[in-house]
């Protein structure tokens, strides 16, 4: 791929500004965890996978600045720092995955020195981006073989490169059966009101030579009626430990199209994205995002002031209208609260 999502170089972090996708490719540099905050909640840097690389560099920026000379002082100052990266997007588990990861190195160094504490912050910080991409590539491995020569993939959103450190999710089950001499077109929908699936889906699938149609969200059950879809493969940002799963607002919408139309319903996530801390979906915390995402497009309102709005970022799509879990370490069929608890006690097991 010729691009990047996210990158630690010279103590800094470099992020491709996403908010400006599809017109213009512009590499932000930030410096502090401030900055990196600000960028997750405002969506330069978006997608479950992204945004836990993009807090365990947000970790990384804030012991690097530090001041502390003693443990004790350095591990408080971190924890706020953590915190305050926490409070930025409330849905996406990966984000809490991420800092508690940083967080437990920082209990693991309790012998070491505050300057051997932050460069050990800063490599972890740089492995998980390469652990994304390497269990998004194991995703796609793993998760193709739901794929057919021939077939046209709906997705919802964006859950490709852009959503990960690099290669996604969900296109990254397109790209890995592309890869595999496979021949498949996607449909993105285009995923009102932030348009990931027209901004970016788009974007990234044509610079990718995929090809790809653009339809707007409330016309993936006709397309689908007139036999143009034959799997859906969305990616998530929590998935509860019974299987239901939370994604962009919209989701839910395509899997009861999906299921109406007998086309199967893929989810494709790193084990990083279940939560086994929530039991079912109605647990999961689910972002309202600012009214004027809904109001106002390019500068220009579209109704009538002083209206009711809703903005739900995201909804959750119950575990039954699921055909599967695309994961790095295989495919979850369900029952997949048997298959997630089974694929965790392993998990445990050789850790
Ligand atoms: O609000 P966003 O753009 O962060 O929402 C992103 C999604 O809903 C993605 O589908 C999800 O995070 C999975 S990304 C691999």
């Amino acid at each position: 791929m010729d691009f990047e999502i996210i990158e630690w170089k010279d103590n800094t972090v470099i992020m491709l500004d996403q908010r400006l996708l599809p017109t213009e490719e512009k590499y932000l540099t930030l410096n502090t965890y401030q900055e990196v905050a600000e960028a997750i909640k405002n969506l330069t840097i978006r997608g479950a996978p992204a945004i836990g690389v993009a807090a365990a560099m947000g970790m990384a920026l804030g012991a690097l600045h530090s001041t502390a000379v003693d443990y004790n002082t350095f591990k408080t100052e971190m924890r706020s720092v953590s915190s305050y990266l926490y409070k930025q997007r409330p849905t996406a588990v990966n984000l809490r995955w991420g800092l508690e990861r940083m967080e437990r190195l920082i209990d693991a160094g309790k012998g070491l020195s505050v300057p051997q504490l932050k460069t050990e912050l800063i490599n972890e910080a740089k492995k998980i981006r390469e652990e994304d991409i390497q269990t998004n590539r194991l995703i796609g491995l793993y998760g193709h073989a739901v794929l057919d020569d021939g077939d046209t993939v709906l997705t919802h959103c964006n859950a490709g490169a852009l959503a990960t450190a690099g290669f996604g999710t969900a296109i990254g089950v397109v790209y890995a059966a592309i890869e595999a001499h496979k021949k498949i077109e996607v449909f993105a929908d285009e995923t009102r009101p932030i348009l990931q699936g027209a901004r970016l889906s788009a974007w990234e699938l044509k610079k990718n030579n995929v090809p790809v149609t653009l339809i707007t969200d409330n016309m993936a059950a006709t397309i689908m009626r007139q036999g143009f879809i034959n799997k859906v493969i969305v990616g998530a940002d929590r998935i509860a430990a019974n299987g239901d799963t939370a994604n962009k607002i919209g989701t839910y919408s395509v899997a009861i199209n999906a299921r109406y139309h007998n086309i199967p319903f893929y989810v494709a996530a790193p084990f990083s994205t279940i939560d086994l801390r929530i039991k079912h979906g109605d647990q999961i915390p689910i972002e309202e995002r600012d009214h004027s995402e809904v109001a106002v497009i390019n500068g220009k309102r579209l109704c009538p002031e002083g209206i009711n709005i809703r903005n739900p970022a995201f909804d959750v799509t119950p575990a039954a209208l699921i055909s599967g879990i695309l994961t790095e370490k295989g495919i979850l069929k369900p029952p997949f609260e048997t298959a997630i608890s089974a694929h965790h006690a392993e998990s445990a097991l050789s850790s």
